[in-house]
Order: C-alpha cells, then structure tokens, then sequence
C-alpha cells in the first residue's frame, strides 16, 4: 500500500474543512498555539515513517502520556486494576461527580482520576519517576530530544484546581499512598511533554508489535493488549464510542490536539491539529484519522 500517496490525498481532502471548537484555553499555556497547525504520521510495523504537513513540529501531548505512563506501571502488577478500574466512563475526563459515585476508585486508568492514580504508582515505584518516564519514552522513539515544556507544566500548577480536587478526594479515601502535592506535580510534569506527530507513531510502535521496541521485548505481551484495550473502549472519554464507531482504531487523544492510534501488527498513526470539539478531542484530528481508516481499508474491525 502507499502510504504516502493515502496521506497526500488525505492532506489534501480536508483542505477546506471547516472547525466550529477551539483551542484548549482552561491551560493559559495552550492558548498560544496557533490553530492552523496540521500534520500527520504513519509508522508501519517494519519501521517506515510517512508524514505531511507539521508532523515535526513539537506540541503539548498532555493527555497521551497518560498511555505511557499506565505501560511503566507494568512493574506494580495486577494490584493496578484494584486502585482503578477498566470500564468506560461516558463522562468528561475530569469528572469529580463519577469520582464520588465510585468511591475513589478511578473509573479507568485514561480519565484524570485514573491517571493520577497512575502517577502516584510511579511515585512508589521509582526514586526519579520524571526521569523514568523521559529516559522510557527516549527508548521508544530512538530520541534523545524529549523535553516537558516548562511553561505549559508551571500553567497547569498555577491552574488546576480541578486535577489538585481529585488528588485529594482520593487521598482521602486512601487510594493515594504519597503526598498529594507531589502527585500531583508529577502528573503536571507528564502532561506537559512535548513531542512531535513522528516522534510519537514511533514511539506507539510499541503498542503495534505486541511490546517489542526493535525486536527487544520491553513490555509483556499481556499488558500490552490490556493497553490496546482500554484504549479502545476508553482512549476518548465520553466520545469513545463515537472514535470506535467513525475510526475504528485504539487510541488516545489529548487537549494539546494531538491523538495517537495503533493498528495491532500494522500500523501507528499520530494526528496533530488543536482546535478540540466539546468533549476535549482534536476535531480534525478525528476526522483525517476517519478518513485515513475510510482509505487504506485498514481499521481493527475491517
Ligand atoms: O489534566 C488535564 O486536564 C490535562 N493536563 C490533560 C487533559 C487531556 O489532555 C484530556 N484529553 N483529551
């Protein structure tokens, strides 16, 4: 198949197509970004990268580094799915009321909740959980070049009240074992990583090859379809359904308008465009991606 010559005409269909969100303005840090910005990459299992527009360009992957950081939590075992669940949520991302309703206990681990529980994981398991995390992602993409972007963490520190809300709420039913603040911070930290459209299909190769980073066994085969699962039934919150229905893909979104897919044994694809529909998910970073399924015939339920 030519890839390449897909995401030229993909490029170039959606031209005129017209976004009626916006930006992510809740992060001051975010609403600099400039609407316009548009790229793509496609990663096939034997390691070639095909890409158009701004696919080099760095952005916030906030949200998606929600995904790594549930894969470095490999090592705390199946005492994970009893600190958060695995179920959709059908709710928005930083819901506190679903939060109350379960009794602390995250829904999954893609909602904040849930990978808050998830940071405060890391923070147990590891001395320097933030160079952990930076040295995990280097790997995967074969980069050294992985920053957090120390503007847009220090906005989310000065604003997120809602996210600080959920911490202590759970630490207060005893499913945060550290210092809340700390926790917290962490997550900040993981949110604001900067990455570009191909540093991140390769690092999603990962989630492509059953766990293996060129040929090296890094993730255990198990976790990572548990991972591929819970991105496709949760990877876009309460518009879950809508990217499985349209796409057809496991993947996971962000509010700096990035999302990431995986073809199992195929494929990974990155989309970057940030402005957002209401339910927080790149608006045409949703649509190239049903297109791209729509031309290559390549989405997971044929
Ligand atoms: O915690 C937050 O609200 C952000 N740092 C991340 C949220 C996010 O990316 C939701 N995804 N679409």
């Amino acid at each position: 198949m030519d890839f390449q010559q897909i995401l030229n005409t993909l490029q170039s269909d959606l031209k005129g197509f017209e976004t009626k969100g916006k930006v992510a303005d809740y992060i001051p840090e975010l609403r600099k970004v400039s609407p316009d910005k548009f790229g793509m990459s496609l990663t096939t299992l034997d390691h070639k990268t095909y890409s158009f527009g701004d696919a080099l360009e760095k952005f916030s992957i906030q949200s998606i580094s929600k995904v790594f950081t549930l894969a470095l939590a490999e090592k705390y075992g199946d005492e994970i799915w009893q600190r958060v669940g695995v179920e959709p949520s059908g709710n928005p991302f930083n819901s506190l009321m679903q939060l109350e309703q379960d009794k602390g206990i995250p829904r999954n681990p893609f909602i904040n909740a849930g990978a808050i529980v998830v940071a405060d994981i890391l923070l147990s398991l590891f001395e320097n959980p933030e160079k952990e995390l930076l040295n995990f992602i280097k790997q995967l993409t074969n980069d050294d070049n992985i920053r957090i972007h120390e503007k847009v963490a220090l906005s989310e520190k000065l604003t997120g009240y809602r996210n600080v809300a959920l911490v202590n709420y759970m630490k207060s039913l005893g499913n945060i074992k550290n210092d809340p603040t700390e926790v917290i911070g962490f997550y900040f930290r993981q949110c604001a990583i900067e990455m570009s459209c191909e540093q991140l299909s390769k690092a999603f190769l990962i989630f492509v090859d059953d766990g293996k980073v060129h040929g090296k066994q890094i993730l255990n085969e198990l976790y990572v379809r548990r991972i591929n699962a819970l991105m496709q039934t949760c990877g876009f919150y309460d518009e879950a359904g809508e990217f499985s229905f349209k796409v057809g893909l496991p993947g996971k979104s962000g509010v700096g308008g990035g999302i990431v897919a995986v073809h199992p044994a195929v494929y990974s694809v990155a989309v970057w465009s940030p402005i957002l529909n209401k339910k927080g998910n790149s608006e045409k970073g949703m649509k190239a991606l049903e297109k791209l399924t729509d031309l290559t015939g390549l989405s997971i339920f044929l």
